[in-house]
């Protein structure tokens, strides 16, 4: 219940406009998102790189409705990939399709991430497609699968939660596509995605196990222990070495589970947030664990 209302309070507007302005909602967001300026994202990023961590950075925003904004979050990218690389930092860059323009114009969108792909290649750096909610899976494999025919440094994400899921990997692989694995985190009806996590976690396994296989270098992102363990596990038994995949978390979730994997000698990207649009990224981990909302509460009698 918890989890279906905070969804549905990530997709509103008004809501966020007014947590944005409320300075309680700012400080809670620093707990997840790394600053509103890329030079504070990129200093975060430095303090991860000495503890030993990869990370990857995602501009916050998403479903832009002007040509001017996508516009406006492609340069931001370019300037982040500058500046990861001015500063020397371990990282590269997710980014949403629908905050290059999916919305509007598919044509567009691919354009503008094709210029971010092209700078990442000139600094010998690379560019993860997140994955959105189900309106957008098609169209975001087209553009990748398009970017992927010229490029190497191009990733995509896939989400175990859909149905589907298993099928996109086998023609992901044929391109030779790198992969981030995680459950998703969007609403979607029990047409096309499991609602239990039972069955989300049996089907996050299994396509794990494809992945690792695969010899090709991909991203098991999650926090949840028993994800880890199997992984863990497969890899082991398969002897597939820990320089082979990378695990992959969230800024400020589960930090600890993070150092363990780091100090038991496995690869760890954590995935750095930053900007002014942390609201809808911000239910979105609170729907996760709603638990996350005490956090919120904590924050409001320290005043
Ligand atoms: P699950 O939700 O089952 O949680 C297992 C355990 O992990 C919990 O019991 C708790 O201990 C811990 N945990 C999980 N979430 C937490 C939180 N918010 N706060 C505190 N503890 C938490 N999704 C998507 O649809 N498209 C995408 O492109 C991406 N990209 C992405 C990148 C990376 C690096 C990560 C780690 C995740 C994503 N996701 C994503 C989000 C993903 O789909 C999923 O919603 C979250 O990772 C939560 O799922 P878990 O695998 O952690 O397990």
């Amino acid at each position: 219940m918890i989890k279906t209302a905070l969804l549905y309070m990530s997709e509103q507007p008004k809501l966020q406009h007014l947590a944005m302005r409320m300075e309680l909602s700012r400080r809670t967001a620093r707990r997840f998102v790394a600053g509103e300026t890329i030079q504070e994202a990129v200093e975060a990023i430095s303090r991860l790189n000495d503890q030993g961590f990869s990370a990857t950075i995602d501009y916050l925003g998403e479903n832009v409705s002007s040509e001017n904004d996508a516009l406006r979050a492609t340069n931001e990218y370019l300037q982040a990939l500058d500046e990861i690389q001015k500063k020397s930092a371990d990282s590269n860059v997710s980014l949403k399709l629908t905050q290059f323009g999916l919305s509007i114009h598919e044509e567009m969108t691919s354009a503008n991430v094709e210029r971010v792909v092209l700078r990442a290649r000139d600094y010998n750096n690379f560019v993860r497609v997140d994955m959105e909610g189900s309106p957008h899976t098609d169209s975001t494999l087209r553009i990748f699968r398009s970017l992927r025919q010229k490029y190497e440094n191009v990733g995509i994400v896939v989400q175990a939660y859909l149905y589907r899921t298993e099928k996109d990997i086998e023609d992901l692989l044929q391109l030779k596509s790198r992969i981030r694995l995680c459950k998703g985190a969007y609403k979607e009806p029990p047409t096309i995605a499991f609602k239990k996590k039972i069955d989300t976690d049996r089907n996050y396994i299994q396509l794990m196990k494809i992945l690792l296989k695969s010899g090709i270098y991909h991203g098991i992102a999650t926090h949840d222990p028993a994800m880890i363990q199997a992984t863990k596990k497969f890899a082991k038994t398969e002897r597939i070495a820990n320089e082979q995949f990378e695990f992959q978390m969230l800024y400020g979730i589960r930090r600890d589970l993070q150092s363990q994997l780091i100090h038991e000698g496995y690869k760890l990207r954590v995935y750095v947030p930053y900007g002014e649009e942390w609201y809808s990224y911000l239910m979105r981990r609170m729907a996760e664990r709603p638990a996350n909302l005490f956090f919120v509460v904590r924050n409001l009698f320290r005043g």
